[in-house]
């Protein structure tokens, strides 16, 4: 079958890297793609989020299976359009996006369903938010309820900062629409993992969990980003975490969103903060990760194709079990200089090709153009996604930056400590 990639990250080309691969995949195709999926299949100049013209397209061109990665094109109702034409779709419809689409939707959505997440309130003045903040302690989360690109979460260690948060999203707007209205919650303590699940409406298949690195320099200092590295597996992700996970966030989410009338395709993404009392949900987004997809793709052994294509159509609980390699995988973020709030782009990247020679890695393009004459520039704020796999994670850690150290991009920088954590236990 034609397989369509819908998004132009290094999720995507991870997912299309490892999709290549699959003896039912005749043609890879990407839309808009990038430079990466460019050497895989053919890549299309349509948007992620025009829906209505990637359905036509893919009906078109007679696809076999659209897999939306960026949350941007499930909450434009690609998956909808899709459904419309008949098109096979892993991803969400429109309505289910809202999981991820609306904080506030999530967290009543939490409520209603018993899963387990932070104390919150919803506000859309900010005299009443602030004076809700007087019965709080600190730190204060305050989040913008809409779509932010992961930049729209303020932590306040004073009710003074808290107030300014809720001054520039409510009044001054920083993050538009999105900051139309907001959440106020209660500070989780503990750390973080992203795990993820595979949905078709009604049954849910886990896959392995992974740990993203927000902050933009070493040491998590600096602001916060779409994320800086990841690795997978996450060594605080037990196993005995995995089976509450899915018995207390995962299954219930599914069963209350069928319940009312937003069955859930595709995969669910569970933000969790670790607490002493099990695992919490700190947000749900309605895709894979970025850049934790990458170390996932890298782990997975199994023909991806068939399972996305089963979920697509409502039958995961007949798909055969999913096989991971035990090695770690990690992946380094190659940003442009001034990511994330200005990112400079144009600049000239080399040593692509003796970065991937280096056993064991892959390098995946996030943020990049080529020129006709075939120079790769900077075209976004993560740029590049340099994958090692390894024995240890020390290993992979190690084999990954032997290959950043082989690019030749002065316009670029990445954390030096990705994996930090689980290399400190
Ligand atoms: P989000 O976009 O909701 O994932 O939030 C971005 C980041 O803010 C998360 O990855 C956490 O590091 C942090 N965060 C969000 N909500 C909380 C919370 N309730 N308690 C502690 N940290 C949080
Ligand atoms: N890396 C976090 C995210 O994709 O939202």
């Amino acid at each position: 079958m034609k397989i369509l990639i819908v998004g132009s990250g290094g999720r995507e080309h991870a997912l299309g890297w490892k999709l290549k691969q699959s003896p039912l995949v005749t043609e890879l195709i990407s839309a808009p793609g990038n430079p990466g999926l460019a050497e895989l299949g053919r890549t299309v100049p349509i948007k992620a989020d025009a829906a209505g013209d990637l359905a036509s397209f893919a009906m078109r061109e007679q696809v076999g299976l659209v897999v939306i990665g960026p949350e941007a094109a499930a909450a434009a109702g690609l998956a909808d359009s899709l459904a419309n034409v008949g098109v096979p779709c892993f991803g969400p419809s429109q309505a289910a996006a809202e999981l991820e689409a609306s904080k506030a939707f999530m967290k009543d959505f939490c409520g209603r369903h018993g899963v387990p997440t932070a104390e919150y309130k919803v506000f859309d003045d900010a005299i009443h938010a602030k004076a809700y903040l007087g019965g709080r302690e600190p730190p204060f989360v305050i989040k913008a309820d809409g779509l932010a690109a992961g930049k729209g979460v303020v932590i306040a260690e004073t009710r003074r900062d808290a107030d300014a948060a809720i001054d520039e999203i409510l009044f001054l707007r920083k993050f538009g629409a999105a900051g139309q209205r907001i959440v106020i919650e209660d500070f989780l303590p503990g750390e973080e993992a992203s795990f993820f699940a595979l949905c078709d409406g009604e049954t849910a298949i886990p896959l392995v969990a992974a740990q993203d690195h927000k902050r933009a320099y070493d040491g998590d200092k600096g602001p916060n980003t779409g994320g800086m590295g990841a690795y997978s597996p996450a060594p605080i992700f037990t196993d005995a975490v995995r089976d509450q996970t899915m018995e207390r966030i995962i299954l219930p989410t599914l069963r209350g969103m069928k319940a009312e009338g937003r069955p859930f395709v595709g995969v669910l993404f569970a933000g969790l903060m670790i607490t002493p009392e099990g695992p919490k949900l700190i947000e749900f987004n309605v895709r894979f990760g970025d850049p934790e997809c990458q170390t996932l793709m890298r782990r997975l052994k199994s023909d991806l194709a068939p399972v996305l294509l089963a979920a697509a159509k409502g039958e995961l609980a007949s798909a055969p079990a999913l096989a991971w390699d035990a090695r770690p995988a990690v992946t380094v973020v190659y940003a442009a200089q001034g990511y994330p709030d200005e990112p400079l782009t144009g600049s000239v990247i080399r040593g692509l090709g003796e970065a991937g020679a280096v056993e064991d890695v892959v390098v995946f393009h996030a943020g990049t153009k080529r020129d006709e004459d075939g120079t790769l520039r900077a075209a976004g704020g993560r740029v590049l996604n340099v994958t090692a796999i390894g024995a240890t994670l020390q290993d992979a850690v190690a084999k990954a930056y032997a290959a950043v150290n082989r690019i030749d991009w002065p316009g670029g920088f990445c954390r030096r400590d990705i994996g930090w954590r689980a290399l400190a236990k």
